[in-house]
């Protein structure tokens, strides 16, 4: 029997973790073999909650799952963790914009980055889903300074399976003969799906879809989907983001075999998006590590789309860091 891998998730209580943790306690986040020890962060007011979702965890008598513990602050609860999903954030209501929750979320961000660095094992791999997700990884990298940045990523696997969930669906396909989609940026309404290197059962995307639809219309939808669900549903996406959070995970260690997916990495300065911000480009996962892929070409069209959705992250990133100062003189 192999150890357990500890798996830390904040927001435990939330929407989304309604769904992940049951699907990481019943093997589908690092197979069937595996055992795990889930660690559920909550803040002190949703404790009771907390606890009905672990009577229910219990109720499954799951074979893989080697332990439950629970948390009310990040220190305690990323204690050893190898893997940390940070979900719990205040989510979007109707009519509001991730920008609206950058600053509240970055003092969330700031702590749990410094709780990463103290407390959890050195090779944690930490997901950010709660928005606004890239920039809120920055900042947990920023304040884990023992960590490597590159273990800090952010959630843009969701954006990607709507590309091609969305594409498959138009065309007519299934999923899984989609192949080569790439969502370039910020998970935002800035971030950039495209499909110049995508194919659908071995024919190039582009040829099956006109142009006018996929600049007019496939673009915007991808990228204000989330929208989308929170107006239909009154809520923000939650079972297809936990599907999304398990698929960065599950690949990034168990390898993506050859297929490129989509995960948010701080930029090493390819393709000229600035150094630093957490973007989302194609990658490849082997051996446990990810890698960005090279070489794509990029056309003027993209270029302005990749470009226009770095600005967003370099605004960001620029509007955190005077939030951060702001603090650090405050505190002295
Ligand atoms: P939710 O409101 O149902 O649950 C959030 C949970 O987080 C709550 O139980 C809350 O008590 C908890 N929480 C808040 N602050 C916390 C903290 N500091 N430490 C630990 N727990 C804390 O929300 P949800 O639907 O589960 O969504 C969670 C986040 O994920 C939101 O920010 C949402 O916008 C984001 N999201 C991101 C993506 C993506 O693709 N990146 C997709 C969907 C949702
Ligand atoms: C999503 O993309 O569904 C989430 O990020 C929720 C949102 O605010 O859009």
């Amino acid at each position: 029997m192999k150890q357990p891998v500890r798996v830390a998730v904040t927001g435990a209580a939330g929407a989304i973790s309604y769904t992940i943790l049951f699907k990481i306690a019943a093997g589908e986040l690092l197979g069937s073999d595996q055992p795990v020890i889930l660690q559920l962060v909550e803040i002190p007011p949703a404790m009771g909650a907390l606890e009905g979702v672990v009577m229910e965890l219990i109720d499954c008598a799951y074979p893989l799952v080697a332990g439950i513990q629970t948390a009310d602050n990040p220190e305690d609860g990323f204690k050893d963790a190898d893997i940390a999903f940070l979900i719990g954030a205040k989510p979007r209501g109707p009519g509001m914009e991730r920008a609206d929750l950058l600053m509240g979320n970055a003092q969330i961000f700031s702590r749990q980055g410094k709780a990463l660095n103290d407390n959890a094992a050195k090779g944690v791999k930490v997901l950010v889903v709660g928005n606004p997700a890239n920039t809120n990884a920055l900042i947990a990298a920023r304040n884990a300074p023992d960590l490597d940045p590159r273990q800090f990523t952010a959630m843009t696997r969701l954006d990607h399976n709507r590309a091609v969930g969305i594409l498959a669906d138009k065309v007519g396909a299934q999923a899984s003969d989609v192949e080569g989609a790439i969502v370039w940026g910020n998970h935002s309404p800035t971030q950039y799906p495209d499909l110049h290197g995508c194919t659908v059962a071995g024919k190039p995307a582009l040829d099956l879809i006109d142009r006018d639809y996929y600049e007019g219309t496939y673009i915007p939808q991808v990228a204000k989907r989330g929208a989308a669900i929170i107006d239909a549903r009154g809520a923000s996406s939650a079972a297809s983001a936990a599907q999304a959070a398990i698929n960065h995970i599950h690949d990034w260690v168990l390898g993506t075999h050859g297929k490129t997916v989509s995960m948010s990495v701080p930029s090493d300065g390819a393709y000229g998006i600035a150094p630093g911000v957490i973007y989302s480009f194609p990658v490849v996962c082997e051996g446990g590590d990810y890698k960005i892929v090279h070489g794509v070409e990029i056309s003027e069209f993209s270029r302005g789309l990749m470009t226009h959705t770095d600005d967003e992250l370099r605004s960001e990133k620029a509007a955190v860091e005077t939030l951060l100062l702001a603090e650090t003189e405050a505190a002295v």
